[in-house]
């Protein structure tokens, strides 16, 4: 009887509604179609160096690291914007200590790879990439230019809409997370075979940042809030 008792006690993990999280294989998303496993998933079990690490510490993520637009000699071309926003639990309490690292194209919806064949200009003053630490309250906050939308092979005429991808990391290589973020009332979104992998508007509706005044920099920047919940009934999209 003793052993029923705790058995009954489990709180069993909520799963996360169904059409809320983008499912494997979305068939407009052509890459999904390969990628999606046909098979049922296999877990494996953690390994030490999985749950306790990486750990990063203030001094390896410095203010630098969150303006996008101060790298070089001169400023990037686009028009400048501050995303900000704050990582919470299910609960909608702040996650601190986060790392949170975005990437991104350029004004001309060009990337700095070696993979990016799109025939618009690289900018020399720009790289696309920045990190941050969540503070206490679990805020986040870079200053980068907005990217530009950029065809991709997906189907005939296909544009991505204007994105930044967004990586989290809590205390372990595990916790792992990525998404990405929109922009309100871009033209392109209702296309978007990505955007579209999750099936539920409300859910999607939370990938799209918020124009924000208060984080408008006065003659210098437009603020965009963007924040990101982990898990439970209001948790962000993720790219699985
Ligand atoms: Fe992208």
């Amino acid at each position: 009887m003793k052993g029923a008792a705790s058995v009954e006690r489990i709180v069993p993990y909520r799963r996360p509604p169904p059409g809320s999280q983008p499912e494997y294989l979305h068939p407009s998303y052509a890459s999904s179609v390969r990628r999606a496993p046909t098979r049922p998933l296999v877990l494996l079990p953690h390994t030490l160096s999985e749950v306790t690490g990486p750990v990063f510490g203030h001094a390896d993520v410095g203010p630098a690291d969150q303006d996008l637009t101060a790298r070089h000699a001169g400023e990037p071309l686009g028009e400048r914007i501050v995303v900000t926003g704050r990582v919470l639990d299910e609960g909608g309490r702040p996650v601190p200590h986060t790392l949170v690292e975005v990437w991104q194209a350029n004004a001309a919806g060009r990337y700095r790879h070696v993979n990016d064949g799109h025939p618009a200009p690289l900018d020399p003053n720009f790289d696309g990439c920045g990190r941050a630490l969540t503070d206490a309250e679990g805020r986040y906050r870079f200053v980068t230019i907005r990217p530009g939308a950029y065809p991709w092979k997906n189907h005939p005429n296909a544009w991505r809409p204007s994105h930044v991808h967004f990586s989290l990391f809590g205390p372990a290589f595990t916790t792992r997370l990525v998404t990405q973020m929109y922009f309100p009332g871009d033209p392109l979104l209702p296309f978007d075979p990505i955007f579209n992998c999750t099936a539920d508007a409300a859910a999607r509706a939370r990938l799209v940042s918020a124009f924000d005044w208060e984080h408008t920099v006065p003659g210098h920047a437009l603020g965009f809030r963007f924040d990101v919940v982990l898990r439970g009934r209001d948790a962000t999209p993720m790219e699985r």
